[in-house]
């Protein structure tokens, strides 16, 4: 007996199983982030790298013949950009002749192209003008030339050869599950970019002239739609639909037709009445930036800063700078155009990728980033951040989200050989030194504003109180009574079914709140997770389909009276200070000390 007791105590000290928060952010997002000291030492270990790499000249940098330019913006009103840097190359600041178009000295309205992450701009597009009602809805649906195809497609009974298109949704395209061709006739399209001659010397097989699928257009002269849907259709799918991602230019160029028809107008002037106009970006271009705007390195033409894509722009063509993608990326965090809900659901995987740590969506791609300021015997906590890049040129720009601070990054780079990657290095180093910052800064704040001893009026014995601990995702309930019953032991084993070898409460915003009748003061309700920590921790190599953080399909899980005795209501007052914490299923109010 007095063997296994001490056991159990040992378990229990060692903390050996994870805590499993809730998918989202795990305390409320920081404010003040200029007067946060962990941000603001985060800042200067930044300042100190990018001072360095202005004159880093190695092979993975490039600084000079490479110029960027980096913000992280915040939907903080007092802090909308937490950090902006700024390289110029020296070889930019020195070109003269006809290598001397743009600018000198770059900026945060620096022009630069984006390639794909134009792909954000369209999909927005989309759903300011649209939301997501038709996006399960066939494309053939409003796309003729796809629909005759459908039906031939069905006669021919030959999925190897054709793409279903009456399965291909709005979503698919968006979310490149469509499995159909990534480009036709622009890159990557030997034929447009290597002579009959070179192409046989490396193996191909001539092709004749009038050979149909020879495209007769591309990257120049461009395809028109008659041309497009004529090549398109000869190309074999690469999977049938919803199978395996397979990323697609033309299925943005689709999506825009079918836009164009439901709406009536040029997606040009979809995009500059839904996004662009309101939201004032006047540093962003659809189609052919004034050179004068950007950098661009050697000339116009071998920049690509003049290279149009045509009716594939939707996929590809845009150009813009740092501080519009800063307020792009503002507006999508903040619901400034769309529904809260509406964005909620688009920042949302669609599907998996062969990586596990990767996911797609429309059309981010979505990286799923273990917490470094957890451990795996700590927490399971998982922020995901929506990422787009886009490579064409001399350019290449990223654009990521992190929701579960409402922060983004805003990427461009322009040189002739910029280094492969330079992109998501550059949000790797941000990331590395921002992540573990803001945690904390959420975890101070949250401790300041919400941890202590909260109890009942008028002689009940009812108690709670809320800590929070350096190593450990939320709020904690360290001790909890309810008229004169240990809460604690009891609401864990009501939520596991068995008594706990070791209970663990904590508390996790749910991003609820109501603003009360005075305009300030506030309603905010937290999800209260209840876990028995004391089982082990499951690393996944030993634990093919067991796992130890499904704490959600508990949710809810015990309710007393209809209500649930995991959610949780403060009472915020005008100031901003605890007032009052609620729970529900006890028909409790516990005043803060
Ligand atoms: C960097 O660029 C400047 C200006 O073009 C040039 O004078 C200098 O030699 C370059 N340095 C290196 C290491 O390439
Ligand atoms: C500079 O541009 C002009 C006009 O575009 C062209 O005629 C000339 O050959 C160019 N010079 C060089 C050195 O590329
Ligand atoms: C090229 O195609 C044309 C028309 O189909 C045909 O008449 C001609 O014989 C072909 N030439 C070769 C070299 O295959
Ligand atoms: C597309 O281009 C082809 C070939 O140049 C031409 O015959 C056709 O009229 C064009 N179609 C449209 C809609 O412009
Ligand atoms: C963008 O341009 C419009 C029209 O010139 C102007 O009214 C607006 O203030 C500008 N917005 C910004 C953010 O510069
Ligand atoms: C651009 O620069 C290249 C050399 O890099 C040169 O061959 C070409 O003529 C230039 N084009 C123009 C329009 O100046
Ligand atoms: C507290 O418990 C007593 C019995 O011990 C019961 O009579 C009373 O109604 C309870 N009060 C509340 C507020 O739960
Ligand atoms: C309240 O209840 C707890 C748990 O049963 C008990 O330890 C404590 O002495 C009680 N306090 C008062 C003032 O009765």
């Amino acid at each position: 007996m007095k063997s296994k007791s001490l056991l159990l105590a040992i378990a229990a000290t060692a903390f050996a199983a994870p805590n499993c928060p809730p998918l989202g952010p795990v305390f409320p997002k920081p404010t003040n982030l200029a007067s946060s000291p962990e941000i603001r030492a985060a800042i200067e270990t930044l300042t100190t790298i990018f001072k360095d790499r202005d004159n880093d000249n190695s092979p993975s940098v490039l600084a000079n013949s490479t110029s960027w330019s980096i913000e992280i913006f915040s939907t903080n009103p007092n802090n909308p950009t937490v950090f902006e840097w700024h390289h110029t190359a020296p070889e930019l600041a020195a070109a003269t002749g006809n290598n001397s178009f743009g600018v000198k000295k770059i900026d945060g309205n620096s022009v630069y192209r984006l390639g794909s992450l134009t792909k954000v701009f369209a999909v927005y597009t989309w759903l300011a003008q649209d939301g997501m009602d038709k996006w399960n809805e066939p494309i053939t649906k409003y796309i003729p030339e796809l629909r005759d195809a459908a039906e031939r497609a069905k006669s021919a009974n030959d999925p190897v050869k054709n793409v279903p298109w009456d399965q291909v949704t709005i979503a698919s395209l968006a979310g490149q599950m469509s499995g159909a061709i990534r480009d036709y006739g622009l890159m990557g399209e030997m034929t447009q970019q290597y002579s009959q001659e070179v192409a046989v010397a490396l193996g191909f097989p001539p092709l004749n002239n009038s050979d149909p699928t020879l495209p007769p257009c591309g990257a120049w002269p461009l395809c028109n739609r008659t041309e497009f849907f004529n090549g398109l259709l000869q190309a074999h799918p690469s999977y049938a639909p919803f199978t395996s991602p397979a990323y697609t230019n033309t299925g943005y160029q689709i999506l825009a037709y079918a836009l164009e028809s439901i709406k009536g107008k040029s997606f040009e002037t979809l995009m500059t009445e839904s996004i662009l106009r309101p939201l004032g970006l006047n540093n962003t271009y659809y189609v052919y930036a004034p050179a004068e705007v950007g950098p661009i390195p050697g000339n116009r033409t071998d920049s690509g800063w003049d290279w149009q894509l045509g009716d594939e722009n939707p996929a590809g063509n845009m150009f813009s700078s740092v501080s519009d993608l800063s307020k792009l990326g503002r507006s999508i965090l903040a619901s400034s155009i769309l529904s809260p809900s509406l964005t909620n659901a688009w920042l949302k995987p669609m599907a998996f990728t062969s990586e596990l740590y990767a996911g797609l969506s429309t059309p981010w791609g979505v990286r799923r980033i273990p917490h470094p300021s957890y451990t795996p015997t700590t927490a399971k906590r998982v922020v995901d951040s929506f990422n787009k890049a886009g490579r064409i040129g001399y350019y290449s720009a990223l654009l990521t989200l992190l929701p579960d601070y409402d922060i983004g990054f805003s990427i461009a780079i322009a040189g002739a050989n910029i280094p492969g990657n330079t992109n998501f290095n550059l949000a790797d180093i941000l990331g590395k030194h921002l992540l573990p910052a803001f945690e904390s800064a959420g975890r101070k704040q949250a401790a300041e504003k919400y941890t202590g001893l909260y109890v009942a009026e008028g002689g009940t014995n009812s108690s709670l109180r809320l800590t929070t601990q350096n190593d450990r995702p939320g709020l904690g309930i360290e001790s909890w009574i309810s008229n004169g019953t240990d809460m604690q032991a009891v609401s864990v084993a009501l939520a596991a079914g068995y008594t706990p070898i070791q209970g663990s409460i904590r508390l996790y915003p749910t991003g609820l709140e109501t603003v009360m009748k005075d305009g300030k003061s506030k309603k905010i309700a937290f999800k209260g997770v209840y876990e028995d920590i004391g089982l082990g921790a499951r690393p996944y190599e030993d634990n093919m389909f067991s796992t130890d953080c499904g704490t959600w399909v508990s949710f809810t899980g015990v309710t007393y009276g209809t209500h649930a005795l995991d959610q949780f209501v403060f009472e915020v007052d005008e100031e901003g200070r605890v007032k009052s914490l609620e729970i529900l299923a006890l028909r409790s109010v516990l005043k803060k000390r």
